[in-house]
């Protein structure tokens, strides 16, 4: 891999020491495919961080917003004040919204979208004469980006971490156990709680759909306790699972959604509010809720997520998303007979994950950067997930011959690391290096190409 100059830019979630001047840098892209400054071309397993929905290059998105910014880029949004895309767009989400009268609080994105709602549902509470109602209850696994309220929420032990006093109202609870949040909540008091915070499919910390019944469970249980129910949709949202919304059926309180909101053309984000929580701050005279952002609704934002929605509907991208979990899952499965592979998740619309054994991991944690070098070798892109995973969330637009392609570089990447794995144990094993033992106690590998892992290093984040 090439390295060039170091630029002052400090990568998000990422080792700056290997990092540094071994930027990967995109040039371009079209559909599902990158392309980078070197030339080099590659399938986008990801749909770059879950968000490039429509895949890459849409031109009349970039029209769209030019065409806006022709006129006004964007204007402030307080108060009385608005622009007409904003307004266009809010009616629009709140119409495909699974709650009844949606109202729709636009940010910047999906963690702006999680502060708003951990200051949303406490600012309910209080108005309703119940400020004891703070605390916020949220899964292990998962995560909720990466402001301070979704630092305390997170699920990801790891991404907490040396970050000083984070909020103190919060609580985790297992991720597929739904009578304890019943006990949670109880233990707690239902009258401290103010909302259970769940990512219908979890997302970064390696995707994990709700086992079969949970969702509507803890629905049920928020219900009877009067806990607010928070569907993060940043992911999930706008038709990632097959559905529109995961959540549907659910009459979710609040959902939050932001990426496939305009397939990341533009940072965006929306909290969609059910109407009956909504309604005292619409209703009570005097009533002004003190939050908001600069770009909350910004105008050219909203005016590429209208340009995004109208693709996914012309295109009907959803049905093509449900049309191929299928095939994702039957070109995944091979995988799990895979020396190193302990789980394959599938069956969730166009979302997936391959989970290397943790004792492979743990024994040596150059394994996942070297499978997710191994891929870009074969021209895919992807990542190393928090738990040990590759994800696969490829763009709407993808094909069944490209669900393959993405297969066949985990396979081989896989395959690669196995052989090269076996090698270098019995290299050291025959130079007396490496006693004659397994996984958790074998060391790591000194003779890896410090170059190949600056390329991929690993994380955790969203
Ligand atoms: C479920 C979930 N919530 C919140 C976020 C934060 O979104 P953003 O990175 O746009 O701030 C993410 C990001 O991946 C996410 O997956």
């Amino acid at each position: 891999m090439p390295s060039g100059p170091e630029s002052a830019f400090w990568h998000p979630f990422a080792d700056m020491s290997a990092v540094a001047g071994h930027d990967f840098v995109i040039a371009s892209g079209d559909g599902c495919h990158v392309t980078t400054e070197d030339g080099r071309v590659f399938l986008d397993a990801t749909a770059a961080l879950w968000f490039c929905n429509v895949g890459h290059g849409r031109a009349e998105i970039g029209e769209a917003v030019q065409a806006q910014m022709a006129n006004i880029a964007s204007y402030s949004n307080f108060g009385d004040m608005a622009t007409r895309p904003t307004l266009d767009l809010a009616d629009r989400v709140a119409a495909l919204a699974p709650m009844a009268d949606a109202k729709v609080f636009f940010t910047s994105g999906g963690s702006d979208a999680v502060d708003t709602a951990v200051k949303l549902v406490r600012r309910y509470w209080s108005v309703l004469g119940q400020p004891a109602r703070t605390g916020i209850i949220t899964r292990t696994r998962s995560y909720h980006g990466m402001h301070m309220a979704g630092t305390s929420l997170a699920g990801i032990p790891a991404n907490r971490d040396g970050h000083g006093p984070l909020d103190t109202g919060v609580a985790n609870v297992a991720w597929d156990d739904a009578p304890a949040l019943a006990a949670l909540i109880d233990e707690i008091s239902a009258d401290r709680v103010a909302a259970f915070f769940c990512e219908p499919v979890i997302g970064a910390g390696g995707v994990y759909p709700a086992p079969d019944g949970y969702l509507a469970e803890v629905r049920q249980i928020c219900r009877e306790r009067g806990v607010l129910f928070v569907a993060d949709e940043v992911i999930s949202g706008y038709g990632r699972t097959g559905r529109m919304f995961a959540s549907e059926g659910l009459e979710p309180d609040l959902v939050l959604t932001a990426k496939g909101l305009t397939s990341g053309y533009l940072p965006m984000g929306a909290v969609l509010v059910a109407g009956s929580v909504a309604e005292p701050f619409w209703t009570t005279p005097g009533l002004l809720w003190r939050h908001g952002y600069t770009y909350s609704g910004h105008a050219s934002a909203a005016a590429a997520a209208m340009a995004n929605l109208d693709i996914i509907e012309r295109e009907q991208l959803v049905d093509r998303v449900a049309g191929l979990q299928l095939g994702l899952t039957a070109t995944l499965i091979s995988l799990r007979s895979h020396e190193f592979v302990v789980d394959v998740r599938s069956g969730t619309g166009l979302l997936a994950a391959v989970t290397i054994d943790p004792q492979v991991l743990a024994a040596d944690p150059t394994v996942m950067p070297r499978v997710v070098a191994g891929m870009r070798e074969r021209g895919v892109l992807t990542r190393g997930l928090a738990d040990g995973s590759v994800q696969i969330s490829p763009p709407f637009v993808i094909t069944r011959a490209q669900l393959d392609e993405i297969a066949s570089a985990i396979d081989g990447a896989l395959t690669a690391v196995g052989s090269s794995q076996a090698a270098t144990s019995s290299q050291a094993r025959g130079s007396g290096l490496l006693p004659d033992i397994t996984s958790d106690e074998a060391g790591g590998f000194g003779s890896l190409d410090a170059q190949l892992l600056a390329d991929v290093p690993p994380h955790h984040g969203g």
